[in-house]
């Protein structure tokens, strides 16, 4: 599979090398992206390539990073982002999907878009004239979400030769489906231990697709009450935690096993940690992470929800064709 560079729907097309050139690029964007704050402002250079160029978000679901982060991309790159509001849309009068696409990529020149209904985006770009990037399909895939991660991983210890603990909803959470895929397709050597209660494995689809590139992967089934001792026998390089998707969960499952669900990381484990955030903090499950453990070395969960911004600055400006604007950038 080659990746066309018309859209980004899956992770699964971008090879290690188109991973490599979007995190070249990331690091060009890094000191546009208005993440670092010791840079005082007076030396903040605004950047023009993206100036005149308009992006529309249609975000069926809840988002703080995502949203955020893409809206910040376009216009610390000089252009405009719009929220495509379902609720005020023609949508309320029936209006399909297909005329709804047609429409809005009419009006912008690239669109992103979150749905809890994985289809959504596949009937999506169908009908739209201009790019379509992924902000999260339902419990299907995240694949910006795993460009953060990898880049967040090569810039902090590494990927090759780590091992990787993810935990929590591995059934429901988007970013640990897109998460294995890309490490299984770009080829990276790691060792990946999925650790769940039970209910909430890694779907057998997604752990193919990892092994088939010769990795292994191992997975745990247990109480999370066990999950602090676990991962210190394992001793990863990466712990990624995620948050119970509630909101996916069927109310009979829930009703069953949710009190099954709960964990929480109280101490610091023996690698960095890793959520793609949100960490809830007023559900039954959580939260994933105690609070103190916000400002440990060890916790990046904050500079990985930072590099949202120039990772996603590197995907519009390949998806729109403008890689060559930056080679005047330092
Ligand atoms: C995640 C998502 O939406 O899948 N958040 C994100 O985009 N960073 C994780 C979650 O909601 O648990």
């Amino acid at each position: 599979m080659v990746w066309d560079k018309k859209h980004l729907i899956e992770i699964d097309p971008l090879s290690r090398e188109d991973n490599e050139k979007i995190f070249d690029l990331t690091d060009k964007f890094l000191p546009y992206s208005g993440t670092d704050k010791t840079i005082p402002h007076k030396e903040r250079k605004p950047l023009d390539i993206c100036r005149g160029k308009l992006m529309k978000l249609w975000f069926g679901e809840p988002s703080t990073r995502t949203y955020g982060s893409f809206e910040a991309a376009m216009i610390r790159l000089g252009g405009n982002a719009q929220k495509f509001d379902e609720d005020t849309s023609g949508l309320k009068k029936k209006e399909s999907i297909k005329h709804t696409a047609r429409v809005l990529s009419g009006q912008c020149d690239i669109l992103v878009d979150r749905h809890s209904n994985p289809q959504h985006i596949y009937e999506l770009i169908n009908y739209s004239l201009v790019p379509v990037i992924n902000g999260g399909n339902g419990k299907h895939q995240h694949p910006t979400q795993t460009l953060v991660d990898l880049y967040t991983m090569e810039r902090t210890a590494g990927i090759d030769g780590k091992k990787i603990a993810l935990f929590g909803d591995l059934r429901y959470g988007r970013t640990t489906h897109s998460l294995i895929r890309g490490l299984g397709l770009g080829k990276y050597d790691v060792e990946v231990h999925g650790i769940s209660p039970p209910g909430l494995e890694m779907p057998i689809e997604h752990i193919d697709i990892f092994t088939r590139s010769g990795n292994k992967y191992y997975s745990h089934v247990i109480k999370m009450e066990d999950l602090v001792n676990l991962l210190e026998k394992i001793h990863p390089d990466y712990g990624y935690a995620t948050r119970i998707q509630d909101e996916r969960i069927p109310w009979w499952e829930r009703l069953l096993r949710g009190k099954k669900y709960r964990y929480q990381i109280n101490k610091r484990i023996s690698g960095h940690l890793m959520h793609p955030l949100p960490i809830a903090t007023n559900t039954k499950y959580g939260p994933e992470i105690a609070t103190e453990l916000d400002d440990d070395d060890k916790s990046i969960y904050f500079r990985q929800a930072d590099y949202g911004i120039p990772i996603r600055m590197a995907l519009i400006v390949t998806l729109l064709g403008l890689e060559d604007a930056t080679l005047k950038l330092a």
